[in-house]
């Protein structure tokens, strides 16, 4: 199988770094950063790529943009890993939609395109009878998508509650353990690299509502917007209501919540057990699913980092395979 990478920061580099290691059947035969391009039939030389990378800071030829490797490169599946643009979604709306109209499937882990246009771009693929696969947009290495479509299929999901960002969990877990400051753990978070140079997408938890935007209207086909979230960050949380809360043996954590059914879909900080399922330490995730049938189920995992985003595309990339490339 063929495939198109836009993208060679933490993640392109990642699933680049992966093929390499790994006899998946996979061969790149299209790569693109912000500055340049390459395009090759037989497959790129993943090894040599990843040195120019390194040394020159582009991948290819500058006369080659991402556009034209979305429309002229030969490829079954673009992976589209460019940077997040929440509020318009671009440049990879565009990418996504040239690639589905020229029959190819598309997987990301961009939630700008997932969270503006989820709708939109699910029905021109069924149109063109292609795969949009997203699985690494929400909870990193969580395959959270496989298992609401494949392992709970039947179920009816009543409710959703996650810990979506791994930012904001790992300052909350240093803020209870060690008595620190919002402010000292949130320097810690950036010295230890969890935290973006501008970490307001994170720490007022507008990254964590674009997440459960996506969750919810996968699950229950809705068409809910950014806007429709009721929004709390951590970035007032002080220590006293850390240490009123350890009183009670409980802790604070950044809760998304979706619960249809009671009108409820929010982002808030919220007291829970200690021995609560959701209750992770660190840069975790942890997402709990409500159903019918099978009940309550937590997954929990690594939310971010470049192999472990990795997993989650090559895992949409491979089932793609299966089932459309190999005619099931
Ligand atoms: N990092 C994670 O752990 C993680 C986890 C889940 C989801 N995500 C999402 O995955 C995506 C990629 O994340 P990342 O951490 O790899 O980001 P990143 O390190 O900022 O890398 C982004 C890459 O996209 C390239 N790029 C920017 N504009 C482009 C354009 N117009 N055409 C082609 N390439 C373009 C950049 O090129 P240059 O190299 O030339 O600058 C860079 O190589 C983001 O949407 C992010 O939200 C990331």
């Amino acid at each position: 199988m063929k495939l198109a990478i836009l993208g060679m920061g933490a993640v392109g580099r990642g699933i680049l770094e992966v093929l390499d290691g790994k006899e998946l059947g996979l061969t790149v035969t299209g790569l693109a950063d912000s500055k340049s391009g390459l395009m090759d039939r037989d497959g790129i030389h993943i090894e040599e790529v990843l040195a120019a990378k390194r040394e020159r800071g582009f991948c290819g030829d500058k006369y080659i943009s991402a556009t034209d490797i979305v429309e002229q490169a030969d490829y079954d599946v673009l992976v589209e890993v460019t940077p997040t643009d929440a509020r318009t979604g671009e440049p990879a709306t565009g990418f996504i939609k040239a690639a589905i109209g020229r029959g190819k499937h598309v997987v990301t882990s961009n939630k700008g395109p997932v969270a503006l246009h989820h709708a939109v771009l699910q029905s021109m693929a069924r149109k063109h009878g292609v795969a949009f696969r997203y699985e690494a947009t929400v909870g990193g290495a969580i395959p959270i998508m496989h298992t609401l479509e494949h392992g709970l299929a039947g179920n009816r999901v009543l409710a959703v509650f996650g810990i979506l960002n791994g930012t904001c969990n790992f300052i909350l877990t240093r803020m209870a353990a060690e008595n620190l400051t919002y402010d000292q753990a949130l320097l810690e978070a950036r010295e230890m690299g969890y935290a973006e140079a501008d970490p307001t997408y994170d720490v007022k938890g507008i990254d964590a509502a674009i997440k459960l935007v996506i969750l919810s209207n996968t699950i229950w086909k809705r068409n809910v917007k950014l806007d429709d979230v009721g929004i709390t960050g951590i970035d007032m949380l002080t220590t006293d209501a850390l240490r009123l809360a350890e009183e009670q043996h409980c802790t604070i954590r950044l809760i998304a919540e979706a619960v249809p059914e009671r009108g409820i879909l929010r982002v808030a900080p919220r007291v829970l057990p200690k021995n609560h399922p959701l209750v992770v330490d660190g840069s975790l995730n942890a997402i709990t699913l409500e159903t019918d049938m099978a009940g309550e189920i937590t997954l929990i995992g690594k939310g971010a980092g470049s192999r472990e985003t990795a997993s989650a595309i090559i895992g949409d990339v491979l089932f793609i395979r299966e089932m459309h490339v190999r005619g099931h």
